[in-house]
C-alpha cells in the first residue's frame, strides 16, 4: 500500500493581514499539517513571526502545527514555542552547536523534534541524533523566501537520508519549490511530508486551496504507489 503523504501548506505564502482566516481556510481545504516558517533576519535574510503570533492562530485549527525555526541559536525560546502550541519544532543543524541537547530538549517539552538541513549540508550530521528525532526536513531551496525553484540535486539527498534512517520512525519532509510538478519525484525518492507555500496559497480561499492541495496529493500518490 502507498504511504500516506502529509501535505503541509506553508503560511509564508498566505495573506499575513488575514492570517487566522487563511489558516482556517487551509485547514478546511484539507491540509494535514500547518507549516509555520519562523525567520529571524539573522540565520536567514528575512523576518516573519514568532511565538505570540503562533499562540493567536493556534485557536483556529486543531491540525498539527509544524514550526520550522530558521533562527540562530533557537535554544532559549524552545519552551516559548512549545507553550505557544507548536506540535513539531524543527531546528536547523547549521544553527545548533549542541544539536543533540537541543533535540532532546524539544522532546522533553512534549513536542516532536525535527532537524532541518540546508541544501549544502551533508546528512552525516544526523547520524548520532537519529534516536532523538521524529523528523528530518530537507530544504529543497535555500531558506528565507517562498516561490523559489526546486533544486533537483536534492532528490539524491532525500534517497540518501531515507537509506540512513532505515527502519527508524522518522518522517522525511521536504520544503521549497514543491508543486504538482515536483511532488512526484520527491515522494519517489522517499519524502512523505511535503511543504508547499506558493503552489497552495493561490486563487481565492478554501475552494482554490483545496484544489491545489488535491493536485499535489494526486501527483504525489501516483509516484508513491510505483515502488509498492
Ligand atoms: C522557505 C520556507 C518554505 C517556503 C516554501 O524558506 O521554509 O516553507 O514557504 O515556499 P514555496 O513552496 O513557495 O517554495
Ligand atoms: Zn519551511
Amino acid at each position: 500500500m502507498a504511504t500516506d503523504i502529509i501535505i503541509a501548506p506553508s503560511v509564508l505564502a498566505a495573506d499575513f493581514g488575514e492570517l487566522a482566516a487563511e489558516i482556517a481556510a487551509i485547514d478546511e481545504a484539507g491540509a494535514d499539517w500547518i507549516h509555520l516558517d519562523v525567520m529571524d533576519g539573522h540565520f536567514v535574510p528575512n523576518l516573519t513571526f514568532g511565538p505570540p503570533i503562533i499562540k493567536i492562530v493556534r485557536a483556529v485549527s486543531t491540525k498539527i502545527f509544524d514550526a520550522h525555526l530558521m533562527v540562530s541559536n533557537p535554544d532559549r525560546l524552545l519552551e516559548t514555542y512549545a507553550d505557544a502550541g507548536a506540535d513539531i519544532i524543527t531546528v536547523h543543524a547549521e544553527a545548533c552547536p549542541h544539536l543533540y541537547r537541543t533535540v532532546s530538549r524539544i522532546r522533553e517539552l512534549g513536542c516532536k523534534a525535527g532537524v532541518a538541513l540546508n541544501p549544502h549540508t551533508p546528512p552525516d550530521c544526523l547520524a548520532y541524533v537519529l534516536d532523538r528525532i521524529d523528523l528530518v526536513l530537507l530544504m529543497t531551496v535555500n531558506p528565507g523566501f517562498g516561490g523559489q525553484s526546486f533544486i533537483s540535486a536534492m532528490t539524491d539527498k532525500i534517497a540518501r537520508v531515507k537509506e540512513m534512517i532505515g527502519k527508524c520512525d522518522i518522517t522525511i519532509e521536504v520544503d521549497g519549490g514543491i508543486t504538482m510538478d515536483t511532488a512526484g519525484v520527491v515522494v519517489a525518492a522517499g519524502a512523505t511530508a511535503l511543504v508547499a507555500g506558493s503552489a497552495i496559497f493561490r486563487g481565492d480561499g478554501t475552494a482554490a486551496y483545496a484544489k491545489n492541495i488535491a493536485a499535489i496529493r494526486q501527483a504525489a500518490a501516483s509516484h508513491s504507489s510505483q515502488g509498492d
